[in-house]
């Protein structure tokens, strides 16, 4: 019997995905000076696309250039270079796969690298110290450019080749911070009311399905809960997704968490700069759970939020990201219809190929080195009671998986054993630091010219 996993999906516009393995976004950092694409990106792509995935989600692509949210983020508006991004994207569609563009702002999740004065719903400050500079409001004319600004970028994706695009609605960017009463305090018709805070998310999906046209893909990713306490909470989730099925949106994906409450990497904590979020353990099952639960709890974090937003979208089809380790898990999961795609991040920063091998019937679980990146044992380990060390901790894995992206782009192989914390965060840091310095420089320098 073919596995589940291999299955091609037809999507409510019409396009077909090869089979329901999907790489979830994950920022490269891998763009020019320029915000441009690179060869870089085009080996890391070609790569994933021979791997097998029927679908490869790029990792953030801004809408705006005065905003990023890590040095090397690919910008596409009227500056962008169109032949280095149709290079890109024939390198990423080689193997027969779809390949979407993630569209995203960041609002104030930018760090003071790129900016020291965010623009955001309202002027609510991470509360996250020091790598954070306060946003300000945005103007009402101002909200205006952006819903413009993602549909242009939309528009040039389609005509660069992506065959698709998703609005990133989830993380605690822009969007999300719109959609969140605890960051969006307006009182005017873009706040208030889960009507309101959803309006700028919903003409964003209307804007970018006018600039792409019917029959495009029109993805979201959404939170299935910010996790915070009067924040975004899951009944606003299924709510959102109903007005997104509303739309008519080509697939709904469910992740979670913010810079504040970091979920989607399987724990809840504050992050501090870049995606530290997204690295740090699985969510770990207590031994006395019966295996089916520990499973269930440890791998597909989203999963029992999913349930709920997927009774309310019928017909929508429903991507769940995050945890996803176990080909027999992952087989159960689809055959039992709780998702149609399964989204999955890490693993393909250290087995490219692993999509070829389980669509080939392998049962071996994938491999997650995110257990063994660690900045200390004990008290400063990932298990601190201090959130700052958890934090620290939670960077220094994710700064490893993108130094297995940059080597993947390098055309070397990852690592095969997972770096010590300290050194892979501070490498990290300086770089970002650097580039993002570079960036700041040459944008200087074009200005004057
Ligand atoms: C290095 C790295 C970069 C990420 N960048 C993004 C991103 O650009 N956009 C996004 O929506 N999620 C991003 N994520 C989150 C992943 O898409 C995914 O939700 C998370 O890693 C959990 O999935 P996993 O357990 O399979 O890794 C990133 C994760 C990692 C590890």
């Amino acid at each position: 019997m073919t596995s589940p996993l291999a299955a091609p999906l037809t999507l409510p516009c019409g396009a077909v995905l090869p089979n329901r393995i999907a790489k979830a976004a994950m920022t490269e950092a891998l763009g020019d000076l320029r915000d441009d694409a690179t060869p870089a990106l085009e080996r890391l792509y070609r790569r994933w696309s021979d791997g097998g995935a029927g679908l490869l989600i790029s990792g953030h692509v801004m809408v705006d250039r005065r905003f990023l949210e890590q040095a090397g983020n690919v910008v596409l508006d009227h500056e962008t270079d169109e032949t280095k991004l149709r290079a890109w994207v024939a390198a990423g569609t080689h193997g027969g796969n779809h390949l979407w563009a993630q569209l995203n702002h960041p609002g104030r999740q930018t760090t003071r690298f790129h900016s020291d004065r965010p623009v955001a719903p309202s002027a609510v400050a991470l509360p996250v110290r020091g790598f954070f500079a306060r946003p300000r409001a945005l103007e009402e004319s101002e909200i205006g450019e952006l819903i413009a600004a993602f549909a242009r970028s939309a528009g040039i994706a389609r005509r660069a080749g992506f065959t698709g695009v998703q609005v990133h609605a989830a993380h605690g960017y822009l969007i999300s911070q719109f959609l969140s009463p605890r960051s969006n305090r307006r009182s005017d018709a873009w706040g208030g009311s889960l009507e309101r805070r959803a309006r700028f998310l919903l003409e964003v999906v209307r804007a970018v399905r006018a600039a792409v046209g019917p029959g495009y893909p029109v993805a979201v990713k959404l939170n299935s809960s910010d996790f915070q306490r009067g924040g975004f909470e899951h009944d606003d989730a299924v709510e959102v997704a109903r007005m997104l099925a509303a739309e008519g949106i080509g697939l709904l994906e469910i992740s979670g968490g913010t810079y504040e409450r970091v979920a989607f990497a399987g724990q809840r904590r504050v992050a501090f700069v870049g995606q530290g979020a997204d690295a740090g353990l699985g969510g770990r099952a207590s031994v006395a759970e019966p295996r089916a639960a520990a499973t269930r709890a440890r791998e597909a974090y989203f999963l029992e939020y999913a349930h709920a937003i997927r009774a309310a979208t019928p017909g929508v089809p429903l991507m769940v990201s995050g945890g996803f380790r176990t080909p027999a898990f992952m087989a159960e999961v689809l055959g039992a219809g709780e998702a149609d795609v399964l989204g999955i991040a890490r693993p393909f920063c250290v087995e490219p190929g692993f999509p070829a091998r389980l669509l080939a019937g392998s049962t071996e679980p994938l491999p997650s080195p995110e257990e063994r990146i660690r900045i200390g044992r004990g008290w400063a380990g990932p298990h601190s009671p201090s959130a700052d060390l958890r934090a620290y901790n939670a960077q220094a894995a994710t700064a490893w998986f993108y130094r297995q992206i940059e080597r993947l782009g390098a055309g070397e192989e990852p690592e095969r054993r997972p770096g010590t914390g300290v050194p892979v965060l501070l490498r990290y840091l300086w770089r970002e630091w650097r580039r993002a310095r570079q960036r700041r420089a040459s944008r200087a320098a074009r200005r004057v010219a």
